[in-house]
């Protein structure tokens, strides 16, 4: 493994960085506060090219390597873990599930303006009773001419409401089970297709979460991806990058924790003498910047793996297993070093574990990534 990186992978970490610093944090307090989307935010990240990052510049995207992928999503969610899953979302599960399975058609139609930035797209997997059991699906699909009938109910829909365009896991085959599932793009504006109200979360407050609604939403049939029946096979395969994405947001929130606790620790006097001249607050430090480090190593280590085409299901589910919980690991003890202080708003440890927490349920509990990573063990895959 390559423990260099590139100019260029540099000089887009860099760049993100700057962004994250100028444009996003001076508003993430104020939105996570009023849980308010960051649309001008999200606008100017797609025309720095971070919306379709893996995309290749004929279909709107930068043409980066995944690898450039993870630091960027990393500074950014250092600074903004809920900005990071809107950039996440965008990226790695729809960009990349349409650049790698969706028709000519659907490429020219919906990719490239996704990758551009121009449109926001959102991935409807998860269902009332369908959310880590993901192959029970409820919503089904149903041929009529040219067109497919959609009904059902997804929950917990990252950019659920301010999506413009969603792809969405329905069942067109009920008696082949998973096997049967399809996977759809769905414009917002399509009759019959509506969203819940926006969810009022403990974390990651200015993403917008609801459920999608559908009462006999017709769908354009070339709007089927891939083809019938490959739609879990598409959830999947596109989740294995989507997880390397949240590996990132998760170390960010780390990052971010043990920055904020090394100045605090600093600052902060008792008995007489800097915190940080304490060995308990010291090792507190050490163990924290030990798992960032693991957490990127296994990170980047699955970001390679795809950049190279070769098997990564099994470290992008060992990467987002160990960064989300060090994520919270690393915030609780920001907050033990930051003592009460830590326990207010003033100071922004208590957003990184509320925002730390969720990278531990969505895009496959850590119960689910075990689950994934002991069958690879035990190559029952
Ligand atoms: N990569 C590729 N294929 C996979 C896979 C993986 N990681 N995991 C399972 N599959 C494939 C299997 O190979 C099998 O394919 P075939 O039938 O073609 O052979 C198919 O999926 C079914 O697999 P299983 O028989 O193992 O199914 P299962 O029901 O026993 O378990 C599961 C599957 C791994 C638990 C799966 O349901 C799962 O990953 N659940 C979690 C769902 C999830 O991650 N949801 C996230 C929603 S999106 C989101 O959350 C976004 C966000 O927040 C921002
Ligand atoms: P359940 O599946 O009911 O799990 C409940 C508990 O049981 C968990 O601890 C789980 O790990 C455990 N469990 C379940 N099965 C097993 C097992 N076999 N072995 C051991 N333990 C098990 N989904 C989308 O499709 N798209 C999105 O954009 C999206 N964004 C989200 C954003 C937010 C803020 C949230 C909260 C969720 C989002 N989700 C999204 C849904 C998310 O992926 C699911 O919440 C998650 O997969 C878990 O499903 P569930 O909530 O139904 O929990």
């Amino acid at each position: 493994m390559e423990f260099n990186f590139t100019e260029e992978q540099l000089m887009i970490q860099e760049s993100a960085r700057d962004f994250a610093q100028n444009e996003i944090a001076p508003s993430a307090v104020e939105r996570d506060i009023k849980a308010e989307f960051p649309y001008e935010i999200v606008k100017k990240m797609g025309e720095l090219g971070f919306m379709g990052m893996m995309v290749p510049p004929e279909f709107g995207g930068a043409g980066l390597d995944t690898v450039s992928y993870v630091l960027a999503m990393i500074e950014i969610s250092k600074v903004d873990a809920s900005v990071g899953v809107i950039m996440s979302v965008n990226n790695s599960l729809v960009c990349y599930g349409l650049e790698k399975y969706g028709s000519p058609y659907i490429k020219e139609k919906y990719l490239i303006p996704l990758a551009k930035g121009e449109k926001l797209g959102a991935f409807a997997l998860s269902e009332p009773e369908a959310g880590s059991d993901a192959t029970k699906q409820k919503t089904t699909a149903d041929k009529d001419g040219n067109y497919y009938v959609l009904n059902g109910i997804k929950n917990w829909i990252t950019n659920g409401t301010t999506a413009d365009y969603v792809l969405v896991m329905a069942t067109t085959d009920k008696s082949k089970g998973h096997k049967g599932i399809s996977t759809f793009v769905v414009e917002k504006g399509y009759e019959g297709f509506g969203h819940g109200v926006k969810e009022d979360k403990l974390g990651i407050r200015s993403s917008d979460t609801c459920s999608l609604t559908f009462e006999n939403c017709r769908v354009p049939a070339q709007n089927l991806v891939w083809e019938e029946g490959k739609g879990f096979n598409f959830a999947m395969n596109t989740l294995n990058g989507g997880r390397i994405g949240i590996a990132a947001q998760a170390i960010g929130i780390a990052e971010a924790s043990l920055e904020a606790a090394l100045k605090y620790s600093k600052q902060r006097k008792a008995f007489g003498q800097e915190i940080a001249n304490f060995q308990a607050i010291q090792f507190k430090l050490a163990d924290m910047a030990v798992k960032v480090d693991a957490a990127k190593l296994l990170t980047l280590k699955a970001a390679a793996l795809k950049d190279a085409a070769k098997p990564y299901y099994k470290e992008a589910a060992m990467a987002k297993l160990y960064a989300s919980k060090i994520a919270v690991e690393c915030a609780l003890e920001a907050i033990q070093i930051h003592g009460g202080y830590g326990y207010v708003r003033e100071y922004l440890v208590e957003r990184y574990l509320r925002d730390a927490k969720i990278t531990e349920i969505y895009e496959g509990t850590s119960e689910i990534q075990r689950i994934v990573i002991a069958r690879a063990l035990l190559d029952q895959k």
